[in-house]
């Protein structure tokens, strides 16, 4: 059989490549990635610094302090790994998990399907148990597994974006630690959003992503390990060839399969010996930093209402107009509302015309959900009264035009009178 690669447009005329970089300016309400914060832009716009240059490891230690008061945790490995969300994912799994370890997987979206898939890439011996889709775990569920299977290490989703649902952590890492095994939880889609305690709810490794509620763009992942999990990868430490230090000895844990997501020498990087392993991704740096600036600045507290209340007004309106919400509410991420796309709307015309006449995204679904759900996002720098009221409004114009019957401005007065109470 030969072997066909995928289809591939080029440019018939490829003289737009030439024309100024100006994209219309679009309200991003999907699942992510959503508009930046003016103040990260900016702070991506400084010039460049060189790695080793001593203005430079202070900004990538304030970040380690920031990020610290962000996950919420005392924890020295702090830090950002170049990549979007996933590589924050990918580089702790591949460097704690040895071929061979077992990797319990908690999988209530599709974001617990990607855990899976990329233990069993790192020769992990997986084990994957789900519940329904709109649904969480029990901690008593997670119990029971956990104590069956052994697992050297849990992983789950505290926001599975697909599914808009939001997992309670606070009594997971006390379990884990009760059978010997390590946690590992993706939180990029809820950081920022939803409280988030990596020590207190005794979390050994935490991975996230900027784009969500944190209000940047992806490209950096924000990371914090335990001193447990931060040595369960440094006694792989294998350093590279050219960079090694005078008496240097390997670790001697089996060699991490891959150079660019080894975190040992990613540690060693961020650590005082400034290790020359990869170039920092300057600009990204500079947003990360300003991102968890801002989040600090304003407060836990202030930024969870703030993610909250948009969430109350969004479900407030759509409920108004007549539609209905996805999964178990009480489990609902404050900043992700799935709603189901009402009987004789064509789903995707209407974001279309969400998006064509208003410039406004909204998201659609994965897997069992495609076809079925709309994804509405309340996070970061658009978790604000004014976006949640132009989207509904924006929403109402274009139902009516699919032909969904409802009280024309009901949504949009409901969201309004949220905001009031
Ligand atoms: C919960 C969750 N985890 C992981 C990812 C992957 O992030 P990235 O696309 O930045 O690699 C996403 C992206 O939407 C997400 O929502």
């Amino acid at each position: 059989m030969s072997l066909v690669l995928p289809p591939l447009s080029s440019l018939d005329d490829p003289s737009s490549a030439l024309d100024d970089l100006n994209p219309l300016p679009r309200l991003l309400m999907g699942p992510g990635p959503i508009n930046a914060d003016p103040r990260v832009l900016r702070a991506m716009s400084a010039q460049l610094l060189g790695q080793f240059d001593p203005q430079f490891r202070l900004m990538m230690r304030e970040t380690m302090a920031l990020y610290r008061q962000v996950f919420e945790t005392r924890n020295d490995w702090t830090f950002i790994v170049d990549g979007t969300a996933r590589a924050g994912i990918e580089t702790a799994l591949v460097s704690a998990v040895e071929p061979g370890d077992r990797v319990l997987v908690c999988s209530f979206g599709r974001f617990g399907q990607l855990f899976s898939e990329i233990a069993r890439r790192a020769g992990a011996e997986v084990k994957v148990i789900e519940v329904e889709w709109g649904t969480v775990f029990t901690p008593e569920r997670i119990e029971t597994e956990v104590k069956a299977f052994s697992p050297r290490l849990v992983a789950i989703c505290q926001g599975d974006t697909s599914t808009t649902m939001c997992q309670p952590l606070e009594e997971i890492g006390k379990i884990c630690h009760r059978h010997g095994a390590l946690l590992q939880v993706d939180a990029t889609a809820s950081i920022a959003g939803t409280p988030l305690k990596a020590d207190a709810w005794e979390i050994d490794c935490i991975t996230a992503g900027l784009q969500k509620c944190l209000a940047g763009p992806s490209g950096a992942a924000p990371v914090t390990l335990s001193d447990a999990f931060a040595r369960r990868i440094y006694r792989r430490r294998h350093i590279e060839e050219g960079v090694r230090p005078n008496g240097y000895v390997p670790g001697e844990g089996k060699m991490i399969g891959t150079n660019y997501f080894d975190l040992a020498m990613v540690i060693d990087y961020w650590s005082d010996s400034a290790l020359n392993h990869h170039t920092e991704a300057t600009t990204m740096l500079y947003g990360a930093r300003e991102c968890a600036r801002i989040f600090v600045k304003e407060g836990h507290a202030a930024v969870f209402k703030r993610h909250a209340d948009a969430s109350r007004a969004l479900v407030a309106g759509l409920s108004a107009m007549g539609l209905k919400l996805f999964g178990d509410l009480k489990h609902k991420m404050p900043n992700v509302t799935g709603v189901y796309i009402p009987e004789g709307v064509n789903g995707d015309r209407a974001r279309m015309g969400m998006l064509n006449d208003f410039n406004i995204e909204i998201g659609t679904s994965f897997g069992p959900l495609h076809g079925k759900i709309w994804r509405i996002g309340t996070m970061g720098y658009n978790a604000r009264k004014d976006c949640v009221l132009t989207t509904l409004a924006a929403l109402d114009t274009v139902l009516a035009a699919e032909g969904h019957k409802f009280q024309r401005g009901a949504g949009i007065d409901a969201a309004r009178q949220s905001y009031l109470a």
